[in-house]
């Protein structure tokens, strides 16, 4: 299969049980739901969901296997984008092409949004019956672990620390391995744990994951230079406005587009040992889907 058939009809499946799963377990009526689905009904890439259903796909697991997972994860980011959004943190006004959560619901109910997308995560990964109860465990543990105040938290921390001073880059690469990479790599995780896939072919796709998270993080720096706010759906030029260390501002323009690009060719290498990996033990795994996602960071 194809990213672009991936698109066509995975996709789509995992949009109607993202927002199902919100709606059938939520009343419609109350201010909660509406915050929350406001900010997941928006849109966005689902670039995380993406990759780890795609993971899936290339390792020969039916993708349904993954829904909850990746429904989780998708309401993790969106949390960490509404908090990011607050006055507190980035001062956003405009998120995925709408006014940001707080703008339309206030500032509390926007942080109880996120708090309530964050907790909502774990009780459908934690009731979802078609998976065995030692996959649940550890894909709660993996999803904690990556969300949580060593990760995702941790990087935000740094983040927020991080302005008006300068930073090396390795401390700048650590931030964005953590604000960023922890929920991508979470992806690929998920997916390995599902498919029980062996150590060997694990190890390369969570270094796949590693460059690709990076190399996300990479491209958005970029985008709030160069990126187009109408198709962003976001406001460029904050990371200056903010004082924020980032790879241009570390690197230059140019610096940053040639880290991009080693960050991609790294994470093509390792899709390469996998596949290797793959191919001993009898598994045809579809690298092309997993390599169809790089371009998209291109
Ligand atoms: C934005 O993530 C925040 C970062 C971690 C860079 P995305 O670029 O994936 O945002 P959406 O989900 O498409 O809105
Ligand atoms: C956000 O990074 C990372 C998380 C939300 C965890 P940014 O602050 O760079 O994301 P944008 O540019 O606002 O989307
Ligand atoms: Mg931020
Ligand atoms: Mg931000
Ligand atoms: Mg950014």
């Amino acid at each position: 299969m194809t990213l672009a058939d991936f698109r066509l009809t995975v996709m789509p499946q995992f949009e109607s049980y993202l927002r199902e799963q919100l709606a059938t377990t939520l009343e419609a009526k109350d201010t909660i739901f509406q915050s929350m689905d406001y900010s997941v009904a928006a849109g966005g890439k689902r670039i995380r969901p993406m990759l780890l259903l795609a993971t899936l796909q290339a390792l020969n697991v039916p993708v349904e296997q993954g829904f909850s997972s990746a429904a989780a994860l998708e309401y993790i980011h969106t949390y960490s984008l509404i908090h990011d959004d607050l006055p507190a943190m980035d001062d956003d006004d405009l998120r995925r092409g709408k006014p940001t959560n707080h703008k339309v619901y206030g500032e509390a109910i926007a942080i109880l949004a996120g708090d309530g997308l964050l907790t909502f995560a774990f009780e459908l990964l934690g009731k979802d019956e078609t998976l065995s109860a030692s996959k649940r465990i550890a894909l709660m543990t993996a999803l904690a672990s990556a969300a949580g105040p060593k990760k995702m938290v941790q990087g935000q921390v740094l983040d927020m620390e991080g302005e008006k001073q300068a930073l090396t880059l390795a401390e700048l690469q650590n931030i964005h391995q953590k604000k960023t990479g922890a929920l991508i790599s979470f992806a690929v995780e998920a997916a390995a744990i599902i498919a029980e896939a062996s150590e060997d072919i694990t190890v390369e796709l969570l270094k796949y994951a590693n460059h690709f998270g990076l190399a996300f993080q990479i491209k958005d720096d970029i985008l709030d230079i160069i990126g187009d706010e109408t198709i962003l759906g976001k406001k460029t030029g904050m990371d200056q406005l903010h004082d924020k260390n980032t790879y241009p501002s570390l690197l230059t323009l140019e610096g940053a587009v040639t880290a991009l690009e080693k960050e991609l060719m790294a994470a093509e290498n390792c899709l390469t040992n996998a596949q290797k990996y793959a191919e001993k033990q009898g598994i045809v795994m579809n690298k092309a889907l997993l390599e169809a996602l790089l371009s998209l960071l291109r």
